[in-house]
């Protein structure tokens, strides 16, 4: 007992130290003094004890206690001057500074489009990630078994519909939103459609199983190959000085008639040829064409009244060449050393 007396009073005496406000005192008053406090607890014990036992402890506590009481008072009145000093908060001190955080080259590139878009009328869409193998390809003339599905290594879930076909992929491109969307608004329509993309790639510094693509589309009647150009014209010139050129080469796909390839002049050799070209000076960029009469029935839309164009941009193509990035995987690396330079 004597020991529990001797580690209360060292105990109390340490925490009495600290005490910088009347709320801890208060506090250290409550535990330790007061009635149901640990010093009472402890006195209250002294009725087991032997006759000569008693009076040694009990002195040797009143003793603690007179001394703590006259420690404790000591604080309280030296809190009351203020010759303690008080916990003090200078709000005037400057701040901790947080670091701003940074835009990705995506978002850079795809902002500088969204707002070229906005500018010449076009909406802002959005569309699933998680798509039906319908919109993802069906709806745009690749049937279950078409070979053209080849082109694009799928990422299919693990679910089947009631013929037991697997039925929802991560989309493989932003095209599917071009169905949703005519579906949505029908004609006339001019959107374009920035959205994440996912494809089973075998990854290396120009290919990634998760990417981003810009789509857009435009519906209208006597919408015709000239609108295509002309709009892909300013893209180019937009991102890449007004220098740039534009030449479009014939390139299938299933859901464009015609189709083609759009490739703008090497921003780096303005055309001469250099390793970013491959040393042809032109730069591939854009998959393009005037949208199938299916499609456009798919979502709706009479062919017969209105004709469309479809354009498909990578946009990890086009922030990687306009900032000069080498390896497409940097995107998805989270290496701040990468995104701090945007
Ligand atoms: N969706 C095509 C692709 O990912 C690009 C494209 C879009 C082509 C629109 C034509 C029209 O390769």
């Amino acid at each position: 007992m004597k020991n529990k007396l001797e580690k209360l009073r060292a105990d109390f005496l340490q925490e009495l130290g600290q005490v910088k406000n009347s709320e801890y005192l208060r506090e250290l008053e409550l535990k330790y003094l007061s009635r149901k406090g640990e010093l009472s607890l402890i006195m209250g014990e002294l009725k087991d004890l032997s006759v000569d036992l008693r009076r040694e402890v009990g002195e040797l506590a009143n003793k603690i206690k007179v001394e703590l009481q006259t420690r404790f008072e000591e604080v309280s009145r030296q809190l009351a001057e203020g010759s303690i000093k008080k916990e003090l908060i200078d709000v005037t001190l400057p701040g901790e500074t947080l670091a701003d955080g940074h835009l990705s080259p995506i978002t850079l590139v795809q902002n500088e489009l969204e707002d070229l878009f906005n500018s010449l009328g076009f909406m802002i869409l959005d569309g699933p990630e998680l798509e039906s193998d319908y919109y993802n390809f069906t709806a745009l003339n690749m049937p279950p078994t078409h070979p053209a599905r080849d082109m694009q290594d799928t990422f299919y879930l693990d679910h089947k519909n009631k013929e037991g076909q697997y039925d929802l992929v991560m989309r493989t491109q932003t095209s599917p939103v071009q169905i949703r969307s005519m579906q949505k608004y029908g004609a006339p329509l001019k959107a374009i459609i920035p959205g994440r993309c996912f494809r089973c790639e075998a990854t290396d510094a120009r290919h990634e199983h998760t990417f981003y693509q810009v789509e857009g589309i435009m519906i209208d009647k006597n919408i015709n190959f000239s609108h295509l150009k002309s709009l892909l014209e300013i893209v180019g010139q937009r991102l890449f000085g007004a220098g740039t050129k534009l030449r479009m080469r014939p390139k299938f796909f299933p859901f464009v008639e015609p189709g083609n390839n759009g490739e703008y002049t090497c921003f780096l050799c303005q055309g001469k040829g250099c390793r970013v070209c491959k040393y042809t000076g032109w730069l591939e960029i854009v998959g393009a064409g005037l949208i199938h009469p299916d499609v456009l029935r798919a979502g709706g839309i009479d062919p017969e009244v209105y004709s469309g164009l479809a354009f498909g941009f990578g946009l990890n193509r086009l922030a990687m060449l306009k900032y000069n990035i080498s390896d497409v995987r940097l995107f998805n690396s989270g290496d701040l050393k990468f995104l701090e330079q945007f």
